[in-house]
């Protein structure tokens, strides 16, 4: 089998990174959470208190970002930022209310698209995002573009923060979700867009396991 590039892209919390996850799992291939990459540079900003619309600060902040992935003792992907573990603060809703507009910032695109084109040139990945079948691989092997009804989305998603013990409230799912939708997608710098020769996954209806056993089989008739 030839080593390939799967790209999956679509709407906030609709599965990717679980689908992503597992089929990285299964073929034996490395797993990218681009979301998580801009997830680290939004807490950097906030934490650092980065003004956003200043291009100084903000390429002073991207020189002083060092984004890494290491795999946790539970066989997990976990997020690095200049050598601390932010799998866990990347996730809470001070980082995911803030996420979007920093994602909005051309020069924070253009260094998280070359790490990311970096991390895959060896083939071998499965990497979930917003443009990485458009901007980051166009030619990807296998695009896949996820989608599910916007309750689907946000119950999953708020069981997912209860199980991190995160208590919140299903409008504020809601609402972090159709924010982060409108602003991904209209954005002027690589918006969220289905690629035209992209599947598309709509998962209301389906499970964890099938979502994932589809896109392995995709997989494999690729390769
Ligand atoms: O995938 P996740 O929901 O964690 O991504 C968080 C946010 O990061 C998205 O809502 C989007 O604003 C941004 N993002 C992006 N491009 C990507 C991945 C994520 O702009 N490739």
């Amino acid at each position: 089998f030839r080593k390939i590039v799967i790209a999956i892209d679509g709407y906030s919390a609709c599965g990717k990174s679980s689908t992503a996850k597992e089929v990285s799992n299964i073929l034996g291939y490395r797993y990218i959470d681009t979301g998580a990459m801009y997830r680290a540079v939004t807490l950097y900003f906030l934490d650092h208190h980065v003004a956003m619309t200043n291009p100084k600060e903000v390429a002073r902040a991207l020189q002083d970002i060092h984004i890494t992935f290491k795999i946790s003792t539970k066989n997990k992907s976990e997020t690095y930022l200049n050598g601390l573990n932010v799998e866990k603060t990347i996730r809470t809703m001070r980082v995911s209310e803030m996420v979007s507009p920093v994602s909005t910032i051309k020069e924070v695109r253009v260094a998280m698209v070359e790490q990311q084109r970096r991390l895959g040139k060896e083939r071998g990945v499965v990497m979930d995002g917003r443009d990485i079948g458009t901007v980051v691989f166009p030619q990807a092997d296998l695009k896949v573009f996820m989608t599910a009804d916007l309750l689907t989305r946000a119950f999953r998603r708020q069981r997912e923060l209860l199980e991190k013990n995160q208590m919140v409230d299903l409008d504020d799912v809601v609402e972090n979700i159709l924010q982060r939708d409108k602003i991904d997608t209209t954005r002027k710098e690589s918006p969220l867009r289905q690629a035209d020769d992209a599947l598309v996954l709509d998962t209301t209806h389906v499970t964890l396991e099938e979502q994932v056993d589809e896109v392995v089989r995709l997989a494999l008739a690729k390769m």
